[in-house]
């Protein structure tokens, strides 16, 4: 028998990581932020001056390379995050990063390694993961299945506000728009494990909610459930 997994899967800035966080610690159970996995290999990639479609080499990179996550030490502050004994926590937040993610998480390899990762992980269940494909292929038998989503605009200002209480180089509302639109766009239309509502999946439009509202949704129908 293994603890609950609740899987929260949606678009790029519905403000899954916030979410899936404050869940995670309001259950007592562990987060586990996917997306900067994917990021971490892209970081990689970059890094070794791989070129974007040369998908051998990529395969070899995911299949090989050690992750690490270390859960925060406050709410406020993102998961650590290291890749081959590097601390990548603030690199893979770049726009460069971001840029590229979505290119390297279609590729069918570098999923197979970082899905097997994120199983292996779960095995025991207690986890709150959060994605874009948990609750259809990561882990199919959650026990809770949430899909946050929310307009285009609304995510870019959340966007926005991020750059901004990170300290990077303000970017424009219009361009984040595009970019948020192209990232979702990808990421639905790829192949291999598109973003997609998992058919059980209870879903959460959060256009003018405030994190706490979305958070206590989703604790109090945890709560109903276990
Ligand atoms: O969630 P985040 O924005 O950090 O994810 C970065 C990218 O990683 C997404 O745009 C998507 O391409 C990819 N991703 C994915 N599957 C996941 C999590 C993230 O394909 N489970």
């Amino acid at each position: 028998d293994r603890l609950p997994i609740i899987a929260i899967d949606g678009p790029a800035g519905a403000g899954k990581s916030t979410v899936a966080r404050q869940v995670a610690n309001k259950l007592g159970l562990v987060y586990l932020d996917t997306g900067s996995m994917y990021r971490a290999v892209t970081w990689l990639v970059l890094q070794n001056d791989i070129p974007l479609d040369d998908e051998c080499a990529i395969a070899e990179l995911a299949s090989s390379c050690e992750i690490k996550l270390t859960p925060s030490q406050n709410l406020q502050s993102p998961v650590q995050v290291w890749i081959n004994g590097s601390d990548v926590t603030q690199e893979i937040r770049t726009i460069e990063v971001t840029s590229k993610v979505s290119a390297i998480a279609a590729q069918g390899a570098v999923r197979k390694a970082l899905v097997k990762q994120q199983q292996s992980w779960g095995k025991r269940g207690g986890l709150v993961a959060e994605g874009r494909d948990i609750g259809t292929h990561v882990f199919p038998d959650a026990e809770v299945k949430i899909f946050l989503t929310a307009s285009v605009s609304e995510r870019a200002r959340r966007r926005q506000q991020d750059f901004k209480k990170q300290n990077q180089p303000e970017v424009s509302l219009e361009q984040l728009e595009r970019d948020i639109a192209e990232r979702d766009w990808k990421d639905s239309t790829r192949k291999v494990s598109p973003l997609q509502k998992a058919a059980d999946a209870m879903e959460i439009q959060t256009d003018g909610l405030s994190i706490s509202e979305v958070t206590d949704k989703i604790v109090s129908y945890c709560q109903q459930l276990f």
